[in-house]
């Protein structure tokens, strides 16, 4: 590779959210117009956060969701235009199934569109049995403040 000052970081306090909000408007077409606020909450929230960066530019990124020990899903993969097919991205996902929040999991999930291909060459298998989705829409906001309010504190808190 032509580009020895690439390296990876798993510390996700480096990531500077302004460069992550531009490299998913330019690759990564789920998660065009996040604002910064909201992409700093997905970063809190999400252990292992992988970056690649060429110096001081970010050009890949990945996160994953864990409980540790089942399931984990893996989030937001994307490598910049300019640096695809130089085997970034493959490992970028190894680097993620590699984290000690994801390495013992038993198993690992992602959605995707349109790179299947991609991501069976890592190992993963079609899964179209077990995967359903819902959108946090008015009748799910309508149930969800109903059970806020029935929920029962915890006995001594
Ligand atoms: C998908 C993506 C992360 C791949 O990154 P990359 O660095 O270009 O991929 P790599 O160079 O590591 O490719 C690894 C292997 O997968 C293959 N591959 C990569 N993208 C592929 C695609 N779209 N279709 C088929 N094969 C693909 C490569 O040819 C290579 O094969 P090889 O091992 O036989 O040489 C990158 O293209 C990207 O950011 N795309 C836009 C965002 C996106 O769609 N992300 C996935 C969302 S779920």
């Amino acid at each position: 590779m032509n580009h020895p000052q690439i390296h990876f970081s798993d510390r996700s306090a480096e990531i500077d959210l302004y460069q992550l909000q531009e490299l998913f408007n330019l690759g990564a077409f789920w998660a065009k117009g996040r604002s910064i606020e909201d992409l700093g909450i997905a970063v809190a929230n999400s252990e292992p956060v992988i970056s690649i960066w060429d110096g001081e530019k970010l050009i890949g990124f990945a996160r994953a969701t864990s409980d540790g020990i089942y399931r984990a899903t893996i989030w937001d993969v994307v490598i910049h235009p300019d640096y695809r097919g130089k085997r970034l991205g493959s490992k970028l996902v190894e680097t993620v199934l590699s984290h000690p929040k994801v390495r013992w999991v038993e198993r690992v999930y992602l959605m995707t569109t349109h790179q299947q291909e991609f991501y069976e060459k890592i190992g993963f298998e079609t899964n179209s049995s077990t995967t359903m989705v819902l959108h946090n829409n008015q009748k799910v906001q309508e149930f969800q403040r109903a059970a806020v309010q029935e929920l029962q504190p915890f006995p001594g808190k």
